[in-house]
This record gives C-alpha cells, structure tokens and sequence, in this order.
C-alpha cells in the first residue's frame, strides 16, 4: 500500500491508538523480518520452505538428532544477535512511554526484549533461554553469547539442556497465555503485527480480537485471513508503520 491509501489508513489507525488508554500487541516473526531473521511461512525465504518443523522444532527431532536441533538454534540465534532490534521493535518501546503497552509475540527471538520493552508475554517460549530435560534447571543466555555451538549440557544433573522453546506438539505455557487473555479483556486498541494468523492457539488471540468492540490495527505488507475484518488495514512493513504511528502520538 503507498500513497493516498496509506496516508487515510495511518491517520485513521493512529487516531483509534491516540484515543486509546490500554494497548495490546499481537507481534509475530514478520517484525523481526528486517532484522535479518527469517520468517516461517514466506515462500521462498520461510523458514518451512527450506526445513520441516518436524525435523527440528519437535521433541521427537530432539530425542532422535540433537546436535542438528542445537545447531539449527545456534545458527537462528546468531542471525537474531547480528540483526538486533529494528526500528519497528523501537517504535513499540517508544509507544509504551505514552500508552499502556502489553506485548504479546509468538516470537522467541527476544528482540522485543533487547528494543527496551517491558511487558512482553513470550506465547512460544525463548530461544535465548535453556531448561534441563531431565531437572527443573534452566537459565537465560546473554544475546551476547550467541556465538556457542554443539550441545549444552546441565551443570547440576548432566543431561541435554534444550531451548525453552514450545515446539510443535507442546503445549503454551500457561501463565502468558493467562497475560494474553487478559491484556485483550483490557484493551481499548488491539495492533496485530507482522503474523500470518495461521497457528493455533496464538491465531485464536487475534480471532477474539477482531470480533471484540476495540479496533483492531494489522500491520503487514500481506493479507491475512483477518484482513478483512480488522479496523484498520496498514499494507506495510512493521519498521515503517509503527514508528509513523508513534509519530502521529507524539505530535
Ligand atoms: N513487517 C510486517 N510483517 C511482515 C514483514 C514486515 N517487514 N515481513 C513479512 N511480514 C509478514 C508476512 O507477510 C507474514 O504474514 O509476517 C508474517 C510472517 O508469518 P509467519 O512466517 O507465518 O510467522 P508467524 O505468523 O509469526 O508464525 C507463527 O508459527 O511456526 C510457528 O512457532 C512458529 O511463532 C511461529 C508461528
């Protein structure tokens, strides 16, 4: 979208956030796009289109290969250290010092956290956190270290730790979903970000979303399957339209 489309949309959408007190945001990898880090579902550059989940984001793929499960996190995790946050995360950093602000993402890059935002709630767990498969260890990796390699082992019981991730299978843990359902309760403006919409239960958030009383903002170059029933439609990348959102709050 550009031009006159864009413009309506934007001032539109940047009014319903300007009358807003409490706000929610539903993000998925699509904001992390230009920080380098590959999305899962883009034709081409999707992560699914060059490996299969199964083999790699499945506990069943780590009991059977973990050395390629640790590599495949290790390399992700050097992508998201050497983009870092980009100025679509920025812009969200900024726009929780004027508004009230829950961040709910289906990431696990921690690159909302690495922006300076607050109140993040992780639905798919962390890629820079590791817990013990067999003990209740588990500890949270500096972005700094991204560079490691091979398999991490527990240093109170000696089995494989994994990433603190919720692979395909497992089920979100409970106390961000418990913050999703009620930051949405609360909200008086709903921003939906850079997600496809197409993986369950993180899709149903935005389902609620677009059928509750507050409006609804999706940003994303793509149509989704709730493009045409959000408020406001903003066709363009997250580093553009979240930081000219946040500029319509701040003038
Ligand atoms: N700004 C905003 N949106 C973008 C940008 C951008 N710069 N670039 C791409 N997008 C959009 C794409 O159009 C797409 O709709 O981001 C979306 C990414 O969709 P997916 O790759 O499906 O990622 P996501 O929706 O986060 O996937 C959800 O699926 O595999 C699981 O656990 C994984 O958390 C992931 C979940």
């Amino acid at each position: 979208m550009s031009g006159a489309g864009y413009d309506l949309a934007l001032d539109q959408a940047a009014e319903a956030l300007s009358a807003a007190k409490r706000v929610l945001v539903l993000s998925g990898a699509g904001i992390s796009a230009e920080s380098g880090v590959p999305t899962f579902r883009e034709a081409q550059t999707g992560l699914w289109a060059r490996y299969s989940p199964a083999d790699l984001a499945s506990p069943e793929a780590f009991a059977k290969d973990p050395e390629r499960v640790w590599a495949w996190y290790h390399w992700r995790r050097s992508l998201i250290a050497r983009g870092g946050p980009n100025a679509g995360h920025h812009a969200l950093t900024e726009m929780a010092n004027l508004k009230s602000l829950q961040i709910v993402t289906q990431n696990v890059d921690g690159l909302h956290q690495a922006a300076g935002s607050r109140r993040v709630a992780e639905l798919h767990g962390n890629i820079w956190r590791e817990r013990c498969s067999a003990c209740d260890f588990h500890r949270l990796v500096p972005m700094a270290e991204a560079e490691g390699d091979g398999l991490v082992r527990c240093p109170d019981c000696g089995a494989l730790l994994r990433p603190a991730i919720v692979w395909f299978g497992e089920m979100l843990p409970a106390t961000a979903l418990a913050a999703a359902d009620e930051a949405l309760a609360a909200a008086d403006c709903v921003i939906v970000v850079g997600t496809s919409n197409q993986i369950y239960p993180a899709a149903a958030l935005v389902d609620r979303a677009v059928a509750g009383r507050a409006p609804v903002v999706e940003i994303n170059p793509e149509d989704t399957p709730v493009s045409r029933r959000v408020t406001h439609r903003l066709a363009a990348p997250a580093s553009r339209a979240l930081p000219a959102l946040v500029a319509h709050l701040t003038t």
